[in-house]
């Protein structure tokens, strides 16, 4: 039986959960779970946000633990190995996206916490393609949030072929945006922190950024008009799009990876005359979470983190949810 925390209905507390697991399946593998950091998407599915939250809801997807169990399948891992899990669970492994190496885009990849019991738990199950062995010299207890919020950040610089002597500016400094000031900096880049918390400009840029933007103001962010590259946003609210489009240099990107609900409003000119992009992307696929990882061991790069008895995860995501993760929360088991 696997002991877990889970909600029975939208925006309820987080209580015991047992669960029965079955016999685990030959392409699976049972992690011990040591730590689990708390994303935002864990809060919005807990609220059902998105409309797609199952209950029972044991939230949880930025896992780090050791493997206790191997499906009969498994070759690539073996009990007491370090490992993590992040967002998907499990991908098909046939389909042209997965045979083309990008699993995280899989019509049919499962989600950890999508019709499935996450992290926040004594143990999780996962396909052993979604687990990833963690590098030597990556710090066991800040890792969890590289295996979401991290990859989350890192993926585009590796999708865009972001230069060392680009210009990145990052909007929302949360669990995401934090991370994507130490990747782009460890990736060479000129770094701006775009921010509506007066309090986070100093710890920005002790965090990577070499300038702080309120993202909140239209004025300041005029100032920068033309001057960077790419433009990740990690905020989950609508800001003036447009204004950041215009910070814009020719060819540049705007690129989401925040959930906002609401439709972005962009002026097409703004596109068409300077060749402007704009994307999306979602967490990374097992390849390059792999690479993320060595990149950050190398870097050593690790998440700011403040960090929680699971007994307490109800404050933890009450933390969270005011916006006073500095900056990423995690749960020890
Ligand atoms: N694409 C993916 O695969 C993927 C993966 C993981 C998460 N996500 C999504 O990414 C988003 C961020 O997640 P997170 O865990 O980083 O959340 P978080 O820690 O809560 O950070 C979000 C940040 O957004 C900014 N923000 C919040 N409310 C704002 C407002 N009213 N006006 C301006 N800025 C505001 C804040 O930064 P400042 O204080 O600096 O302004 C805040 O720290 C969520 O929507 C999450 O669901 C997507
Ligand atoms: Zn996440
Ligand atoms: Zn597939």
């Amino acid at each position: 039986m696997i002991k877990a925390y889970a909600a029975q209905q939208a925006g309820g507390k987080l209580e015991a959960f047992t669960y029965d697991p079955g016999p685990l399946e030959a392409n699976d593998v049972e992690i011990d779970v040591d730590y689990c950091g708390i994303c935002h998407s864990d809060l919005s599915m807990l609220e059902n946000e998105w409309g797609i939250t199952r209950f029972p809801f044991v939230p949880g997807h930025e896992i780090v633990g050791s493997v206790a169990s191997t499906g009969v399948a498994v070759t690539h891992l073996k009990a007491g190995d370090k490992v993590g899990l992040g967002w998907h669970s499990g991908y098909c492994m046939t389909c042209p996206t997965c045979m083309s190496g990008d699993h995280n885009m899989c019509s049919n990849a499962k989600g950890v916490i999508i019709d499935h019991h996450g992290g926040f738990a004594n143990k999780v199950r996962a396909q052993a393609a979604s687990v990833i062995a963690l590098p030597d010299g990556i710090d066991i207890e800040s890792a969890g949030p590289l295996f979401c919020g991290g990859i989350t950040v890192f993926n585009p610089l590796v999708q865009f072929d972001v230069q060392p002597t680009d210009k990145v500016g990052v909007i929302g400094i949360g669990g995401l945006g934090h991370m994507a000031l130490l990747f782009a900096n460890a990736w060479g880049c000129e770094v701006t922190a775009f921010t509506s918390s007066e309090a986070k400009r100093q710890e920005a840029l002790e965090m990577g950024a070499h300038h702080t933007i309120d993202s909140r103001d239209p004025e300041a962010i005029a100032a920068a008009t033309g001057q960077l590259d790419m433009i990740i946003s990690t905020v989950n609210v609508k800001l003036d799009w447009n204004a950041f489009l215009s910070a814009l240099k020719p060819r540049g990107r705007l690129h989401f990876v925040g959930a906002t609900l609401e439709p972005i409003d962009l002026g097409v000119f703004n596109l068409m005359m300077t060749q402007r992009s704009v994307s999306g992307s979602p967490v990374g696929s097992p390849a390059t979470i792999a690479k993320m990882l060595d990149f950050a061991a190398r870097h050593n790069i690790r998440p700011v983190i403040e960090t929680y008895p699971m007994t307490q995860v109800n404050e933890a995501m009450d933390r969270l949810k005011k916006g006073q993760a500095r900056y990423r929360i995690v749960l020890r088991r």
